[in-house]
């Protein structure tokens, strides 16, 4: 048996994709813009086993076991990575021995939280661990997965460029800087309370392609704009430029949302406090410090620098007090020292709490790096390929 475990980061859109060009390949109406987690906090993990013994292909997700040959974009995934090792030739084993994959992410994918993109960035990254095939090719590769896959093939601050070629060859993830260019670039993902069932982002794409003028409008004349000025922000390093397009992206993402028919409604009211929360604190700070941006759900996903973060998690504190704040359940990730605070006085201010219970809970991650392969023994699958989370 031969086998690779590997993990890849979560990535959220700065610059959103919303919409698509060709629904088989995966190629977008617009380029996006993303910038990539740390795997410390949350990361997909994958484990890929050839064996001349196995019978079949089998594979595990988050503990339970899914049919194979109905996955379909799993199987795109492998085809293509199977082609290009047969291309290559670079196997070190016949290519029709089967395979088992056993994957898992460790945050809770209920929490709506780009799990699809660490996902399938990772199954591809195992794979071409595992098969010899070359980084080059991974970003498209992922790309037939989750569109927004593409983007976890890095670290640091990404592109997807949207492309022109039919088949999809040029439409790829390219790194626009690494993690070490802004390394205090923190991020707190304030998980909402929600049940309410929500349009899928492939069908909520189809829809706004079909019926949006404003999507329209914003893929042609908006976006390119967009990427330009955010990377220029980027690279100078300036936060307040950085924050108001990333926050205006999100806006507008929503607003293609609302402006489809049927409209597809991702935010609920608890996103618009935290909205109008930000604006408010930006304001009486008398700077811009945090930015904003909400994927197609109602979380939030709060972009800060490091020297911010414990003075941003007091004024949450106050505008949003929780019965849980204070449990480990509560604040997760990198730890918060709030004796690090700077500014004393807007937490004088007479502002009374915006609402109560508002969050499930709080995570605090950072930039971060690409995927990377683990050693033996961090492998999902036990000797004879099996799950180890199996065995008693
Ligand atoms: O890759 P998908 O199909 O999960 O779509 C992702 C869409 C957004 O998260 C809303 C935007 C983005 O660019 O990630």
């Amino acid at each position: 048996m031969l086998l690779q475990t590997c993990i890849a980061p979560v990535n959220i859109a700065l610059i959103k994709y919303w919409g698509k060009r060709d629904e088989a390949l995966i190629l977008p109406i617009n380029d996006s813009l993303s910038m990539t987690l740390s795997t410390d906090q949350m990361c997909a993990k994958t484990t890929a086993a050839v064996g001349s013994d196995f019978k079949e292909n089998k594979m595990w997700l988050n503990g339970e076991e899914v049919q194979f040959e109905d996955n379909c974009r799993t199987v795109k995934c492998l085809d293509e990575i199977k082609r290009i090792a047969q291309l290559q030739g670079t196997a070190k084993f016949p290519l029709d021995w089967k395979l088992h994959i056993c994957s898992e992410n460790n945050f809770p994918t209920a929490a709506g939280l780009a799990s699809s993109a660490a996902g399938y960035a990772c199954l591809v990254y195992t794979l071409a661990k595992l098969y010899g095939v070359q980084n080059e090719e991974l970003s498209k590769i992922a790309r037939l997965g989750s569109g927004s896959a593409c983007r976890s093939i890095y670290g640091g601050f990404v592109q997807w460029i949207k492309g022109e070629d039919e088949n999809g060859n040029d439409s790829i993830a390219v790194q626009i800087e690494n993690e070490e260019h802004w390394p205090n670039m923190h991020v707190l993902i304030l998980v909402v309370n929600d049940n309410r069932k929500k349009v899928g982002s492939t069908k909520g794409m189809q829809r706004s392609v079909l019926t949006s003028d404003l999507l329209k409008y914003r893929a042609d004349v908006v976006v390119p704009k967009r990427i330009f000025e955010i990377k220029n922000a980027i690279k100078e390093k300036n936060f307040e430029k950085f924050a108001e397009i990333t926050m205006k992206d999100s806006n507008q993402f929503h607003a293609c949302c609302l402006d489809s028919y049927p409209p597809c409604v991702y935010m609920n009211d608890v996103s618009h406090a935290i909205i109008d929360f930000v604006h408010k604190y930006n304001e009486m700070v008398g700077e811009v410090r945090i930015a904003y941006t909400f994927d197609a759900g109602p979380n939030a996903c709060l972009y800060l620098l490091q020297e911010n973060v414990a003075d941003v998690l007091l004024a949450i504190k106050k505008f949003f007090p929780n019965d849980n704040d204070g449990s480990v359940e509560y604040l997760k990730g990198i730890p918060i020292d709030l004796k690090n605070k700077k500014d004393e006085n807007i937490f004088n201010c007479e502002s009374k709490p915006i609402g109560r219970n508002f969050f499930k809970y709080i995570i605090h991650t950072k930039i971060g790096n690409g995927p990377k392969s683990l050693i033996e023994e961090e492998s999902l699958l036990n000797e004879v390929g099996l799950p180890k989370s199996f065995n008693p």
